[in-house]
């Protein structure tokens, strides 16, 4: 893994010899899109809350390690084993946007990782790299918040409720966090990955990380490869990496199809492995999930409805009926109860469901469904006659 010879210490030093606005000019040069999913552009992200009116003077820098999308774990690897990279860069953002604290939001079932979490922050105060005056006028120190088990709490507004101790439910947008976040001052969130990277860019330069991957979609990407491959794990490549090529890497080449972004990603056939992993073509946060030639994709469209139902916040109609709904009408499929009406009913139902559920969850869920259904039709038990709408 590239991160593995990013020299501990050098991204910070590196950025504290700069003043701030220089550091996220640097992450804007390095072109880098947040690698939690929605690839919103990390230096742009930092601009806009340094930049943002901050009546008392707080800003925050949250580090999102809720790490709940089915099918990836790269997040989990990086805070066993490169948690320094990533509290580094949780620093860096703080002297990049002027906020003297960070917050890392721990996914419940990743608690076994908070004493060692703890114990690198202990580590990082006695060196000075956190605490009062890391830099001449620069303090700056990160809590570790357990979250407690919701998928809905990995979005950005819902998992800043619920670290100010409320129901984790997504707010209105706008305002974006950068403009009013955590207590209603301007917060960075990022993904743990992310932060790892900005690390990195900073201690090698943006010119580095901009000359790998594609234009639009530059740096290393970690991808959670798991499924029916013969060598599961987090790998790295390139963003713009073929689907073939990963497969090949992790023993997988006779795939059928690979879920590309988890539950809310969306079900790639085999005669569409020439894709590429990049944000202008399949994105994904880090999910991979590879499902081999024996498999009745049914059953992945039904696991993936269930998961949906029971993860839906309930506080917008579109998604508190519609994954219902969606669940009901895959087990009217397995069950063959379903005219060809019906299987276009569930299709204009997944379209609203994109168009008007209020956040990222319920816009989502109907993606491997829809898929599943225009590319695995016999497997999804489509009614012969049924025409595409
Ligand atoms: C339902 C839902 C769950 C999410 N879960 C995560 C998560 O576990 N980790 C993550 O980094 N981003 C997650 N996101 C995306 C965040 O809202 C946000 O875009 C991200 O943390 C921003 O970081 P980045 O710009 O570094 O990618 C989720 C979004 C939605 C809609
Ligand atoms: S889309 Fe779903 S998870 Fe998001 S606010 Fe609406 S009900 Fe809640």
């Amino acid at each position: 893994m590239t991160l593995s010879a990013v020299e501990a210490g050098a991204g910070l030093r590196a950025a504290l010899s700069r003043p701030p606005a220089e550091v996220v000019d640097q992450m804007v040069a390095s072109g880098m899109r947040g690698r939690g999913g929605a690839g919103f552009p990390t230096g742009l992200k930092w601009r806009l809350a340094a930049e943002a009116d901050a009546p008392d003077g707080r800003r925050y820098v949250v580090c999102n390690a809720d790490e709940g999308e089915p099918g990836t774990f790269k997040d989990r690897v990086l805070l066993a084993k490169h948690a320094d990279l990533v509290l580094e860069g949780m620093t860096i953002a703080g002297y990049a946007i002027g906020a003297r604290e960070g917050l890392l939001y721990l996914r419940a079932e990743y608690v076994y990782l908070r004493d060692s979490l703890l114990d690198s922050l202990r580590e990082r105060r006695e060196q000075g790299l956190l605490g009062r005056e890391v830099a001449p006028g620069f303090d700056f120190d990160i809590r570790v918040h357990m979250g407690a088990g919701a998928y809905v709490c990995g979005e950005e507004s819902a998992l800043l409720e619920s670290l100010e101790g409320r129901r984790g439910e997504p707010r209105d947008r706008p305002p974006y966090p950068v403009v009013r976040g955590l207590h209603g001052a301007p917060t960075v969130v990022n993904n743990v990955e992310t932060f790892a990277w900005a690390t990195a860019v900073l201690a090698r330069g943006p010119e580095w990380f901009a000359s790998i991957g594609t234009h639009r979609s530059t740096g290393p990407k970690l991808l959670s490869v798991s499924g029916d491959v013969a060598r599961p794990g987090v790998y790295e490549f390139p963003l713009g990496v073929p689907i073939a090529e990963v497969l090949r890497a992790a023993g997988g080449t006779d795939a059928k199809a690979v879920v590309v972004g988890g539950a809310a990603g969306s079900c790639v056939p085999a005669s569409e492995f020439g894709r590429t992993v990049s944000y202008e073509d399949v994105a994904t946060g880090g999910a991979f999930i590879v499902l081999g030639p024996d498999r009745d994709l049914i059953d992945v469209a039904e696991n993936v409805a269930e998961f949906f139902a029971d993860e839906s916040c309930g506080q917008c109609a579109p998604c508190r009926l519609g994954t219902v709904a969606l669940l009901d009408g895959v087990r009217r499929l397995r069950a063959g109860n379903c005219t060809p009406d019906d299987v276009a009913r569930l299709r204009r139902l997944g379209a609203t469901m994109r168009l008007t559920s209020k956040c990222g969850l319920g816009q989502s869920s109907p993606n491997v469904f829809l898929s599943l259904l225009e590319h695995f039709p016999a497997d999804m038990r489509v009614p012969v006659g049924t025409g595409g709408e």
